[in-house]
């Protein structure tokens, strides 16, 4: 079942282009180049109308429900908050009627999930949800959802899930900007060309593998990890870091770039690696100036930068270049590369990549 692959993980990092043409088929047109999203078409009104989107979720499903506040925000100009589905149940959360609640969830039986998603319902709220697992209880409980259709995600690290999840909120947020007239056609054509070849761009990046595991090998006796990045990256940092600490046991932070002088700093010197995602647009000066604060600091930095940006190379001990896409689907770009930086880590030390220590592959308890 695992055919050429050591690990199932390493298998579904590697199934990640086709799972994108998976998820887009039958709803990405690339002729027209528009969408279709039934479960979207048919509640467009309640959509529209939100007074804002409440994502609820846990782990790496949450990381993906933080990257869609970016989007929808900035797309669709929707106001949209984030939640731990774990605090949120507990917490007596202000919910009202014209709220649309988004869950979240590979498995679509996280416990804490499904609790979240009744406790909305029950104060009125639509409920969206984002599954992998077809007929699992949380797309069951919703009023409306869409699957990711990743396939069967045995590894227990989260990668083609997250992948999908992604991919699914980009069209979410695609269509929910249209319906607001956010989006001009010609955004809207060039945001839907990029996604018609995103898959193309994970294989490009997949041929980095060696040069990952090459790296891999400077990290195996490392104890601390830090993961850094602005904007639509910022979660992205928080995800490597969790990709890392659970299959390879080191410590990671992730970190808003910027947060670093508010504490972080003080922890950096020579044994305390940097993974800084400077794949971006807008704030590219700024994590430049991050990086060079980082080495100033004998920090060693590890760059992902785009194709081309040479200049990165300057503030980084290692450059790691990824194919130029738009900003918000680099982050899905940029996120396989800390998907095989954490499987080799993991491989070199001799890890259980697919079953790490204490870990469920779906937490139905809370
Ligand atoms: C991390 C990981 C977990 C899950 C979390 C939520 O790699 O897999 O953090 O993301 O337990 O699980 P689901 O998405 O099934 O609700």
């Amino acid at each position: 079942e695992k055919g050429d692959f050591d690990h199932f993980m390493l298998k579904e990092i590697y199934e990640q282009p086709a799972a994108i043409q998976n998820c887009l088929r039958g709803r990405l047109n690339v002729e027209d180049l528009n969408l279709d999203l039934r479960a979207v078409r048919e509640n467009l009104d309640t959509f529209k109308n939100a007074s804002r989107i409440i994502i609820v979720s846990c782990g790496t499903s949450w990381h993906a429900g933080l990257v869609a506040e970016y989007w929808i925000e900035a797309m669709a100009g929707i106001p949209v908050e984030v939640e731990y589905a774990s605090e949120f149940r507990y917490r007596q959360p202000v919910i009202k009627p014209t709220d649309v609640v988004i869950a979240i969830s590979q498995s679509g039986e996280t416990a804490d999930t499904l609790a979240a998603m009744e406790l909305a319902k029950s104060k009125g709220a639509f409920i969206f949800s984002i599954c992998n697992v077809v007929g699992s209880s949380i797309s069951r409980e919703a009023h409306a959802g869409m699957y990711t259709h990743a396939g069967p995600e045995i590894g227990v690290a989260s990668t083609k899930a997250f992948t999908t999840q992604l991919i699914c909120l980009y069209m979410l947020s695609l269509e929910l900007a249209r319906a607001n007239n956010e989006m001009e056609d010609f955004t809207y054509w060039n945001n839907l060309s990029e996604l018609a070849v995103l898959d193309k761009a994970i294989e490009q990046v997949l041929s980095l593998n060696d040069e990952v595991k090459e790296l891999a090998r400077d990290y195996t006796e490392s104890t601390n990890f830090m993961y850094l990045g602005r904007g639509y990256n910022f979660p992205i940092a928080l995800e490597g870091a969790l990709k890392l600490k659970e299959i390879s046991y080191i410590h990671a932070e992730g970190y808003p770039a910027a947060e670093m002088k508010h504490g972080p700093i003080a922890l950096i010197d020579e044994n305390m690696p940097c993974m800084v995602l400077a794949n971006c647009g807008a704030g590219r000066d700024k994590i430049i100036s991050n990086m060079q604060e980082i080495r100033a600091r004998k920090g060693e930095v590890i760059a992902i930068a785009f194709e081309g940006d040479t200049e990165i190379a300057e503030s980084a001990s290692h450059v790691l270049y990824i194919p130029k896409t738009n900003e918000m689907l680099s982050t899905i770009v940029a996120n396989t590369i800390l998907q095989l930086l954490a499987y080799h880590i993991s491989v070199l030390k001799g890890c259980d990549v697919d079953q790490p220590r204490n870990l469920a592959k779906s937490v139905t308890v809370e």
